[in-house]
């Protein structure tokens, strides 16, 4: 599209006729675009698993990178002073290749967030694009599409207790999130579902954590007519809620909601997070990475000042899950092997649907 425009732009008017500042708006279109085009082929792949989720590093990356940086700014400021077709078109495939070196390096959990980090980008040429065309209506879309992109970039940075810099570029010292990782084979205390419907009747209070795993399963329903039953045995249970807990800010909001899951239920992480000593028992349901210790006791870990759910410090931990592989960080879990750990395997809508029929025959 953009080189499209700038295309028309020449045919109509020549390159002399066409202000500075217009090229200036043209260069952006076509450098920015074009990152986020290659940019958003790299994370597709990785999302889909298509290639390795785990960040690309290879020596020379860095120099790579900064070398194409600069010269993609110099050819935009080329392109404003002697605007050539070829310019341009130099320009995109210097484009393309830096979207791709941009997204290598950000491996697993950090995905997401360079997504909402390209989406500001398109917004941002779009609105240049706008600008260029006269288009109004594309200026204002584009604007604001960059604005939100940009807003929501910075909120996932934050809840993930990341600085924007070091989710693209903490691979190059170590520091990014990994990606899937080796499932573990230490010993830890399982149980059927009987066993953890027990539990549950015997608590006075319970709090739910769902996670990724739980959309994934789609036991959103299943949970909740749990939850209800519980209720009407005179148990206490709300759940809580991590602001990254899922995939993208918000998920389970809206899944609960889907559910039809009373709002007054649904508690956030500093809301929750001084209860869980007084909690009988915690249902973590395809959640991990939100209830990792290992963000607050090591340093150097992935998630690492990543804010987590007090799980660890309730009397009983119940994680439902269907193996002992890690979470979207790929780090292992030492919740999972606490003494006070029990984990129900399967798939959370199965699992779910048992430990239903078992609450109520109790
Ligand atoms: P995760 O840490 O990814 O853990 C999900 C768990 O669900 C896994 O341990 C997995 O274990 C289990 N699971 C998967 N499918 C399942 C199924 N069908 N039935 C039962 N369990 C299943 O999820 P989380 O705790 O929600 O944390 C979210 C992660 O995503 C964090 O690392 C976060 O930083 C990252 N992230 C989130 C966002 C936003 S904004 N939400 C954005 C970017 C990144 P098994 O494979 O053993 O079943």
């Amino acid at each position: 599209m953009a080189l499209l425009e700038l295309h028309e732009v020449v045919a109509l008017s020549g390159f002399g006729d066409v202000p500075k500042f217009d090229l200036a708006a043209i260069a952006f279109t076509i450098l920015v675009g074009s990152v986020s085009f290659a940019g958003s082929l790299v994370t597709f792949a990785k999302l889909q698993e298509l290639m390795t989720t785990r960040p690309v590093i290879f020596p020379g990356l860095p120099v790579a990178f900064g070398g194409s940086l600069l010269a993609a700014v110099g050819l935009s400021v080329l392109l404003v002073i002697e605007p050539s077709l070829w310019v341009g078109v130099v320009l995109a495939l210097l484009g393309l290749g830096l979207g791709v070196l941009l997204v290598l390096p950000v491996g697993g959990a950090d995905v997401p967030i360079v997504i909402s980090l390209l989406n500001a980008f398109t917004g941002l040429t779009v609105a240049a694009g706008g600008y260029v065309l006269g288009n109004t209506l594309l200026l204002v879309a584009g604007t604001l599409v960059g604005a939100a992109g940009t807003l929501l970039t910075k909120l996932m940075a934050t809840a993930m207790g990341r600085s924007l810099l070091n989710t693209l570029f903490g691979a190059l010292k170590g520091g990014s999130t990994l990606g899937a990782g080796e499932a573990s084979d230490r010993p830890v205390r399982s149980a059927g579902a009987e066993d953890v419907a027990i539990l549950l009747g015997y608590a006075s209070r319970v709090i739910v954590i769902p996670g990724y795993g739980l959309a994934v399963a789609q036991a959103q329903h299943t949970l909740r007519e749990l939850v209800d039953v519980l209720g009407e045995k005179g148990i206490s249970v709300e759940y809580a809620i991590h602001p990254v807990a899922g995939r993208m800010p918000g998920h389970m909001n809206v899944l609960l909601a889907e559910a039809q899951v009373p709002y007054e239920q649904l508690k956030e992480m500093d809301d929750i997070n001084g209860e869980f000593k007084q909690t009988d028992v915690v249902l973590v349901v395809g959640a991990n990475d939100v209830v990792n210790p290992a963000a607050k006791t090591t340093p150097g870990a992935p998630i690492y000042g990543m804010p987590i759910l007090n799980a660890d410090e309730a009397r009983q931990i119940v994680f439902m899950k269907r193996s002992m592989r890690p979470g979207f960080a790929g780090i292992e879990n030492e919740l999972l092997f606490d003494p006070k750990t029990t984990l129900l395997f399967g798939d959370a809508k199965e699992t779910m649907g048992k430990l239903l029929a078992a609450v109520k025959a109790m």
